[in-house]
């Protein structure tokens, strides 16, 4: 049997207080396995984002039970989550999310440096994987030296560099025009192909539609057909 990487049951999340509470997810459970390619879908405001900021450790949930591969996750400290997103999740947001004053490489070599990986060790696995994404002239340039594409597959590189097993994209190609955003589900294809999991979040059904699963969300809960 294959194993559970994402394992999430009877998750609520709210925003706010007394008359202001928004409830937004109300009673999600999902499993993903190792080796899938999962897109979740739904409208604008359905709550992806909020289960994106969950499944990533960003945001904690109210109620329910999550394991990250095996972690219990209500049984970890808030402190203790940004160690294990990086060493579990590699990250690609829709607004790519580098730093700006760091070149290409320095922003691929960050998560290893996090982690404490030598200045050495980090520069040259970074250069090899942006080579991968067919950035090797571009690793000294700054993220507004590249274009949109090109920052993308930094944030790629990113992800991936630190060889953590899931890869969480929320709406990866929303910022990017139609034939770059293929190129990039492309890719997550390969990566896919190459034993990664991937769960990435889209509104649109045709980017979905990439994705060998598809999970709907709609108003804070999950369907499956
Ligand atoms: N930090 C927040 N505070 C209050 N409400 C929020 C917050 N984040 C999201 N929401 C609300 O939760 C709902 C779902 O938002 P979100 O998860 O971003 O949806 P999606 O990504 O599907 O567009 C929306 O109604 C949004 O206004
Ligand atoms: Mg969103």
């Amino acid at each position: 049997m294959a194993e559970a990487l994402i394992r999430m049951k009877d998750v609520y999340k709210s925003y706010g207080r007394g008359e202001n509470k928004v409830n937004v997810l109300k009673g999600v459970s999902i499993s993903v396995d190792a080796g899938e390619f999962v897109a979740i879908l739904g409208p604008s405001g359905s709550g992806k984002t909020t289960l994106m900021n969950l499944i990533g450790l960003i945001d904690s949930m109210d109620s329910g039970h999550y394991f990250l591969d095996e972690l219990d996750i209500q049984k970890q400290t808030e402190k203790s989550y940004a160690s294990i997103r990086n060493e579990k999740i590699g990250f690609v947001f829709q607004k790519f999310n580098l730093i700006s004053k760091y070149t290409a490489l320095y922003n691929v070599a960050l998560p290893l440096l996090l982690r404490g990986e030598s200045f050495k060790n980090a520069r040259e696995k970074a250069a090899k994987t942006l080579a991968r994404v067919g950035l090797e002239d571009r690793i000294n340039h700054r993220p507004n030296q590249l274009s949109g594409g090109q920052q993308q597959r930094v944030a790629i590189a990113r992800a991936l560099v630190g060889d953590c097993p899931l890869i969480l994209a929320d709406e990866p190609t929303g910022a990017l025009d139609q034939k770059t955003g293929a190129e990039v589900l492309s890719f997550f294809q390969e990566l896919n192909n190459e034993g990664k999991t991937i769960v990435m979040i889209t509104h649109d059904e045709n980017i979905a539609a990439k994705a060998n699963r598809m999970i709907r969300v709609e108003d804070g809960l999950i369907y499956e057909k």
